[in-house]
């Protein structure tokens, strides 16, 4: 319920999708811009919502305990990220039993097993790649092969080119309505059968797998009351690793749009710069290019805040993008400055690509680490490969969601010997 009494402004507009949808990812901060406030009112489809922003708003939003993600989000969109039965759509002890295993994946050991296997399936991408080729393509195939690996799939029971295609679609229809979307659902159908056969032939013991590899993990992790997840909620989960491991690929691209347009930013990034110059380039890609536009909440704990009262069952839209280029958290912050995170300390409001708070006690993003090391690994690569840019639309169009420059970011390579 809007309350009158709010002191967060309602926009007049009876409805904003329209608004939303032409604008993207800049439509909360030109409202907030437009009002001078954090936060305001309105409806999208004609149900009422607050938009957020800011580490304050980020700070309320990530409580332990305050929000649910479930009803939160389109059901189209939910349909071909998270899905239904995930840790996504879990709360309280539950969902921390879930997530922990999600973050017993990331210790330093499986970090770097994924790191070089990423490493090795570049190079033999970039050696099966013609002279031209985008980016994104490149990043998405090389990608597909490291989350198959290191999940512990064997290539030959995972087809790894109809699997490329059907995550690239579920990432690539998230964010659409029509005929584009439910192409992607038919072919979520056809990774979910696949992944279900994956996790019944792991329980079958007729795999060979690794002892603890991430698919084995999920097939047999257990829920409180000591019972295997059913497999098709498994089968999502496993689904969870490998769909965001290639949708990694959209940030690589953005790593080679920067290293291009920012070159006056990339030039100390010789080869064998030190990791700290690195990680630092690869933050700033995850804070200033646009990806996960925002999160959205249902109240679980009422709570008050900037005077106004949130009921139980309130929807919350929480502005990542916004938040990442919010003036009270960065200076200057429409300039790509790699230099502001050296000597970063960590900041888990300002800050929020992947969302904010706690790890186990809230829906952060249990992949961040494994995305900033294969982000790292992939400005290596590039500074390493020899290529050059033709000429191209490299525009990217804030209202496309999820944001690509237009192009994918063709690159000509030399040819093979
Ligand atoms: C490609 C870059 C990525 C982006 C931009 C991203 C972004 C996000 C965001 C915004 C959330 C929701 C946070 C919230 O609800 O508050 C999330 C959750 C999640 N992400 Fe990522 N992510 C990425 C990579 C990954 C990777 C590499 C993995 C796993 C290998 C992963 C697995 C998950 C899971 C399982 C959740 C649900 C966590 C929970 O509900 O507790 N993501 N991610």
């Amino acid at each position: 319920m809007l309350t009158s009494g709010s002191t967060i402004p309602a926009l007049r507009a009876v409805d904003s999708s329209l608004a939303l949808w032409r604008e993207g990812y800049l439509f909360v901060t030109k409202r907030c811009n437009e009002i001078g406030a954090d936060a305001f009112r309105t409806r999208i489809m004609m149900r009422e919502v607050i938009f957020m922003r800011g580490p304050a708003a980020a700070e309320q939003f990530y409580r332990p305990g305050r929000f649910t993600r479930r009803a939160a989000i389109p059901r189209t969109a939910l349909a071909l990220l998270q899905d239904w039965g995930s840790v996504q759509t879990l709360d309280g002890e539950a969902h921390h039993h879930r997530k922990q295993m999600f973050m017993d994946m990331m210790d330093a050991a499986g970090l770097g097993r994924a790191i070089s296997i990423f490493r090795a399936q570049w190079q033999a991408a970039l050696r099966r790649a013609p002279t031209r080729v985008r980016l994104h393509d490149l990043a998405r195939e090389a990608l597909t092969y490291t989350a198959l690996l290191w999940c512990g799939l064997p290539l030959d029971r995972a087809d790894p080119k109809r699997r490329t295609a059907e995550l690239a679609a579920m990432i690539e229809g998230a964010g659409s309505f029509g005929p584009g979307h439910l192409r992607a659902r038919l072919m979520r159908l056809s990774c979910e059968a696949w992944a279900r056969g994956m996790i019944e032939a792991i329980r079958r013991d007729e795999l060979p797998l690794q002892d603890n590899c991430p698919a084995a993990q999920i097939a047999l992790h257990r829920d409180l009351s000591g019972a295997e997840l059913a497999p098709e909620v498994a089968a999502v989960e496993l689904i969870n690793l490998l769909r965001p491991i290639v949708a990694v690929a959209r940030y690589v691209t953005f790593v080679g749009h920067a290293l291009h347009v920012h070159s006056n930013a990339a030039e100390h990034l010789a080869a064998g710069a030190p990791d700290a110059e690195v990680e630092a380039f690869v933050q700033e890609v995850r804070r200033y290019y646009p990806f996960f536009p925002m999160v959205g909440g249902r109240v679980l704990q009422p709570f008050s805040w900037c005077g106004h009262s949130f009921g139980a069952g309130d929807w919350v839209l929480l502005d990542l993008y916004g938040t990442n280029h919010h003036p009270d958290a960065w200076q200057d912050a429409e300039v790509f400055d790699p230099h502001r995170f050296r000597g970063w300390q960590g900041d888990g409001y300002g800050f929020i690509p992947q969302g904010g708070g706690g790890f186990i006690t809230g829906h952060r993003c249990p992949g961040e680490w494994l995305t900033i090391g294969l982000m790292v690994e992939a400005v290596r690569q590039l500074l390493a490969t020899h290529y050059t840019v033709p000429e191209q639309d490299l525009r990217i169009a804030m209202n496309r969601l999820p944001a690509l420059p237009e192009s994918g970011f063709v690159m000509e390579l030399p040819p093979t010997p």
